[in-house]
Order: C-alpha cells, then sequence, then structure tokens
C-alpha cells in the first residue's frame, strides 16, 4: 500500500493568526522524544483533545481535532488537522478553524456535501462543510456552527450566517452530521450533556435545522453527555441493519473517569427507537438491595467493628482504584500492605431478623482463607470467596432456617500468596434475595483511555466499512500525562461491527488492516501443555518497543496465566486470564510513570468467553506508551496508557494454574509511522 512520507519533516512550520504567528517547530528530534507514540497520531507539538470533522474524501482520511495551538494544556480551542492515505500514516496541515471573537470551535463533524445542497460548492467540486459547536468564552453558550472548503480541506471559510443552530443553552454541543438517504435530509446528532440527552435535528442544506425528536436519559446516566454519533452497522454474516447510537460520557466509565456507551435500535430518520434486550437506566435507589444496612464501610474507621492482624490495619480504604464496583468510596479490604498481610475483621453480634443477605465481594478465591463467614454459635455456617477478580460481584444468603438466631460476620484473610487478600462492600439483611442488576450500559471500553470516539463520515460505498478512532485520554489525568512538547494521542483506527455474542448483539471493534502496512518481522512461536514461563521477546526488538502481537490460547478449566508487557527491572505491565471466573485484567499499578495522578494506576476488569473451539484469542498493539489490545475477535476492548521507561521492553508469558493445552503467538515487529 503506497502512503505519504508525514510533512513534519520541513524543518519548522509556521502559521499566521491574525498577524500573530504560532510558530509550531518541528526538528530532526521531533517524534523521537521520550514517551512519543511511533504509529499513533499526535500533533508535532501542544495540547489535543477529541477527534474532530472525521470525513473521508478523495482518497484522503482527514483528522481534525480539538488542538490548542498555543500551549500543551486545554485552551484556545481550535480545530488542528491532518490527512492520511491508510488512516496509519498521517501528514500534518495547518490549522483548520482557529478560535476567534470570543468564539473557541468545540467538537463536531465534517460531510463531503455531494448535492452541492449548501450552495457552497465550487466548479462542480462538492464543497467539504463542518459542523461544530461554538463556544462562547464571555457568555454561557454553545450553538452550533458551520465552515467550508472548496480546495480538498486544505483551506476553510466560517459561514457568515453562523450560528445555524441556537437554543440558547449553556450545554448544547458536538454535532455529528450524516446525510439520511430514505428522508434526503442531513441529520444532526447533538447532546444536551447535562440533560443526558440526545437531539435529532434535520436539514435541507445545512443551514436550516428542525427539531425532530430527543433520546435518553437512558444507559450511563452519572456522567455527562458528549460526543454522539450515529450510523447504521450490518450484522455479521447477515443482511440485517441496526442503527447504533454513540454517547461519550464524561465523568463515568466502567473503569473511572470518561468513557463511551453505545446503544442498538431502529432509527427511522425522525427517531431512535431502543432494542428492548438493551439494559436500561435504572434510578441508583434500584441498583442497590433493600433492607438493614448492617455495613458500608464509609466510616474513617471500622467502627464496631473488630478488626485483628495487619491485613485491616488502615481501617476501610477509600477511592481503592485497583478494583472496581464497589458502592460509595469505601470498602473493607484486606490488601494491608500487600497480599502478605493476614488478618480478620468481625463484626458486633446482630439478631438475623430477615431472610436474606446480599453483599459485594471480591478478591481472592482461597475457599477458608479468603471469604466472608456467617458465624454462628461459634461455627461458620456459611462461607463465600473472592473470584479471583479485582471486580466485586453481588452474592446471598438465604438464612431463612437462621432467623431469631445470634450471629457475626467475619471477613477472613488467611492467605498470603497471589490473590491473599479479600474484600467485602454494602452488606445488607433483607426480605429477597438481591438481583444483580449489572452495568447500566453498553460500554464500548474496558479500560480508561478511549474517549470521544466517533466515525468517518462518506467511506466509500465500495469499502464498505464503518471506521473511528477516539481520543486515546481520559478527562481525569490528560493535562498531567508527563509527555513533551505535545499532550495527548488517538488510538489507532478501529472497524467497527455487529455481532451475535453469547445471544446478544454487540458493537465489536477490529483494527483497521491498514496497520499490517507497518509490520517488519515477523515471529511465530507454538506450544503444548504450557505449564510455566516462558520468554517471547525476540532479541532484536530495536530500541523501542513496537509490535504487534496476536495470540490464541486453548487453557485448562482452571487455568490462570498472565502477559507480562513492557517488562522492566521494576516495572510491568499485567495481562491476567484467570479462566475459572472468565474475566480478565490489565493492570497498570507498576507499568511505569504513574504517579503524575491518582486516578492513573489501576487495573481493569472485563469479560471473556472461550469460543467454540474452547480457545480464546488476543490481538495487541503496544506502541512506545500505549496498549490497544482487542480480545475474542474485537468482543472485549481495552485501550489504555502506559509510561515505561524505553527500555522496559520484555514480554513474557507465565502459566500460573493449570495450563495452556496450546498456545499460539505470532508477533510482528512494527515500524514507525513518522520516520
Ligand atoms: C469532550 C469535550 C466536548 C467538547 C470538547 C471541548 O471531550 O468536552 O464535549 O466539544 O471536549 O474541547
Amino acid at each position: 500500500m503506497s502512503h505519504r512520507l508525514p510533512r513534519i519533516a520541513l524543518p519548522s512550520l509556521l502559521v499566521a493568526l491574525g498577524g500573530i504567528a504560532a510558530a509550531a517547530t518541528v526538528t530532526a528530534a521531533t517524534y523521537r522524544e521520550l514517551h512519543r507514540p511511533q504509529f499513533h497520531f499526535t500533533p508535532a507539538t501542544n495540547w489535543m483533545n477529541d477527534p474532530n470533522g472525521m470525513v473521508h474524501y478523495g482518497g484522503e482520511y482527514h483528522l481534525f481535532y480539538q488542538y490548542n495551538p498555543f500551549g500543551d494544556k486545554w485552551g484556545h480551542m481550535s480545530w488542528g488537522h491532518a490527512v492520511s492515505p491508510d488512516m496509519a500514516h498521517w501528514e500534518h496541515l495547518p490549522v483548520a478553524l482557529y478560535e476567534e471573537d470570543g468564539v473557541m470551535i468545540f467538537s463536531g463533524s465534517a460531510v463531503v456535501d455531494w448535492k452541492n445542497t449548501s450552495g457552497f460548492g465550487r466548479d462542480g467540486e462538492p464543497p467539504l462543510v463542518a459542523i461544530y459547536t461554538g463556544h462562547y468564552t464571555e457568555k454561557p453558550l454553545q450553538n452550533q456552527h458551520i465552515a467550508y472548503s472548496t480546495d480538498r480541506g486544505r483551506t476553510w471559510t466560517k459561514y457568515a450566517g453562523n450560528p445555524v443552530l441556537d437554543i440558547g443553552k449553556r450545554d448544547f454541543r458536538d454535532p455529528k452530521v450524516m446525510w439520511h438517504e430514505p428522508t434526503a435530509k442531513w441529520i444532526m446528532t447533538v447532546t444536551l450533556p447535562t440533560e443526558r440527552k440526545v437531539s435529532f435535528y434535520s436539514s435541507p442544506n445545512l443551514k436550516d435545522w428542525t427539531h425532530l425528536s430527543d433520546f435518553g436519559p437512558a444507559g450511563a446516566v452519572k456522567g455527562i453527555w458528549e460526543c454522539p454519533d450515529l450510523f447504521p452497522l450490518q450484522i455479521e454474516g447477515t443482511r440485517e441493519t441496526k442503527w447504533v447510537l454513540i454517547v461519550n460520557i464524561g465523568g463515568e466509565s466502567i473503569a473511572g473517569g470518561s468513557g463511551c456507551q453505545y446503544f442498538i435500535g431502529e432509527f427511522d430518520g425522525r427517531e431512535f427507537k431502543l432494542d428492548a434486550q438493551q439494559p436500561a437506566a435504572q434510578p441508583a435507589a434500584d441498583r442497590l438491595p433493600k433492607g438493614r444496612l448492617l455495613a458500608d464501610f464509609e466510616g474513617r474507621d471500622f467502627g464496631n467493628w473488630k478488626p485483628e492482624g495487619a491485613s485491616f490495619a488502615n481501617g476501610p480504604v477509600k477511592n481503592f482504584d485497583r478494583f472496581s464496583g464497589m458502592i460509595g468510596n469505601g470498602l473493607a479490604t484486606s490488601w494491608g500492605s500487600g497480599d502478605k498481610d493476614q488478618g480478620t475483621l468481625t463484626s458486633p453480634e446482630f439478631t438475623i431478623d430477615a431472610g436474606h443477605l446480599s453483599f459485594l465481594i471480591g478478591g481472592g478465591n482461597h475457599p477458608g482463607e479468603t471469604c466472608l463467614n456467617l458465624i454462628v454459635d461459634g461455627e461458620a455456617v456459611r462461607t463465600t470467596t473472592g473470584q479471583n477478580s479485582g471486580s466485586l460481584r453481588w452474592e446471598n444468603w438465604d438464612v431463612t432456617v437462621l432467623r431469631g438466631k445470634t450471629a457475626t460476620l467475619q471477613i477472613v484473610d488467611r492467605h498470603s500468596g497471589g490473590w491473599g487478600q479479600v474484600f467485602v462492600d454494602h452488606i445488607v439483611l433483607g426480605d429477597a434475595p438481591f438481583e444483580s442488576p449489572g452495568e447500566p450500559a453498553l460500554w464500548v471500553d474496558y479500560a480508561k483511555d478511549f474517549y470521544a470516539a466517533v466515525s468517518w463520515s462518506d467511506v466509500p460505498a465500495k469499502d464498505g466499512r464503518r471506521l473511528w478512532l477516539g481520543w486515546m485520554s481520559n478527562w481525569q489525568y490528560a493535562n498531567d500525562v508527563p509527555t513533551s512538547p505535545w499532550r495527548s494521542a488517538m488510538s489507532i483506527a478501529r472497524e467497527l461491527r455487529l455481532r451475535r455474542v453469547n445471544g446478544h448483539l454487540r458493537m465489536v471493534q477490529l483494527p483497521v488492516e491498514e496497520m499490517q502496512t507497518l509490520r517488519l518481522s515477523h515471529h511465530k512461536m507454538e506450544w503444548d501443555d504450557l505449564v510455566g514461563s516462558r520468554t517471547i521477546s525476540p532479541s532484536g526488538l530495536g530500541g523501542r518497543q513496537l509490535y504487534e502481537l496476536k495470540a490464541g490460547f486453548e487453557p485448562s478449566t482452571n487455568a490462570v496465566f498472565e502477559l507480562h508487557l513492557a517488562k522492566g527491572a521494576d516495572e510491568v505491565t499485567v495481562l491476567r486470564f484467570d479462566v475459572p471466573s472468565r474475566q480478565f485484567t490489565l493492570d497498570r499499578t507498576r507499568s511505569g510513570k504513574t504517579e503524575f495522578s491518582a486516578n492513573f494506576p489501576g487495573t481493569y476488569t472485563a469479560p471473556f468467553f472461550l469460543n467454540d473451539d474452547g480457545e480464546i484469542d488476543l490481538h495487541l498493539f503496544m506502541d512506545t506508551s500505549s496498549i490497544d489490545l482487542f480480545v475474542n475477535n474485537g468482543a472485549q476492548v481495552m485501550t489504555s496508557l502506559i509510561l515505561p521507561k524505553p527500555d522496559s521492553r520484555g514480554l513474557e508469558l507465565h502459566v500460573f494454574r493449570g495450563e495452556l493445552e496450546e498456545a499460539e503467538l505470532e508477533l510482528w515487529e512494527l515500524k514507525s509511522a513518522w520516520r
């Protein structure tokens, strides 16, 4: 596949802004700096957030992006610009739209106006039209604007009649526009962030907009709704099409901070109707068991619960971001200073005056050693362990036959090896067993660094793919990630598909095949009945650790195994597959630089399944400072920043329990897309 060399080879690039020269200096050292991504898009200098204006035209994928032309923190939002023939190699172009007259250029989209409905076209060439949010710096207002280009996106003119859509609101943003053929109209999908709503508008010409309908609140509603998208997708292996509504959410995700959810349904040109099988929004109160709250561990200490041993020496732990799923901020964990600490935490006596005890539990799966026990007359009459998992799950005990008895609860940690820890939260004695409502949303990504994702418009029909990428950061720490002179990268581009996964329709993501243009040497490894450890990294992984890894594992039913990634003398990122609990976790707590934000280190958990052949597959892209991970052929995705030292390049496979009856790994070293 042909690809253009990025234009940044120029010694310097000067862009003029109203007489002021903003210099984005590109030198021979640019793209060789510490932590600089080698095949993810980054601006040469300065701050970047959301992808914007994604449109394909004349063989070029355009990528505009939220950009601060003047510094490496969020501010002066403008649209930076780059183009690519293949979504892997990028050429920087001058800033397309600058903040001007107190109006920042917030997120939005772009389309090819094939029929010249806007009248901006010239000489029979269709114009590119950008639709974006004007954010007013001097008053609480956001409204929608357009700009156009008649030279393949090289220069842009703001429309004199802006704004084209104004409803006088402070929060009204991120318009994504598409052509809807059946109604022969433009459709705008735009959010009312604080109302947790998406609004749909239609227009014949991109200038006059009519309100059609609203969708929401639904799904995950704790965070604000931003950057929506709406598109049809064919269900794999069928001719059936469904509509997917994307809603990025500020401050809510399965892993913490900003996230991205999606809805599957129908769109008739006027209204989005959610399919029945989707998890719907539930009021917070319905997500908790009803009854007498015996403990929630929200206090400063354990109150009248009695701790013994090193395990519980620290009191209830707050904001424990190694793990997920607790209620509120605090929980009881036997982590102490690590797996090795042991101890117990015992409740005061209480009378069993209802039939069901419900609680959240996580941690080690060591019966009798890492567990919650119900003690009556000195004997453990009920006991439950964790599942060797970082996410808490709901458990219920039927205690009807114990009614009237006096009891205590005891959290026990008598294990010092791996998963030598247990954690418990929110214990309720009530009249009915509690049915866990599950997650409120369908999540696009299970880690923390995939946000504001939107898809490319106008990908040629003969290609037929729905393609997108996301901003690879999180508002919790985006301004603090220690990289210079740029800040933030985009994820690699992915193809979206709809698939039936275990009976449910789900959107899945696959790395675009154009990433193969970066492949260098190929290595293949196979093992049967693998136990113990293997070092995988081939000797010649170069000065930087760039690779693509594809693996298939056929584990025994009790297998627990890990891939150690970006491993150095004192750092490692751990990808752990726990077959009994059907969960995998990505642990970046020791991945390198993590201390710049308390919200950065963490362990993220996602479910997986074994395919019909009893196998798990994974596909992973390792850049200098990030991982794009696809499991189960793209059904579960994790996108995660890591900041290891440049020489932390180890790659190892460790089987801790059971065995891998078959393990097959293919690894390609990748080249930089920038040099
Ligand atoms: C999402 C977002 C958008 C907004 C843009 C501003 O990350 O908050 O809602 O348009 O960033 O930079």
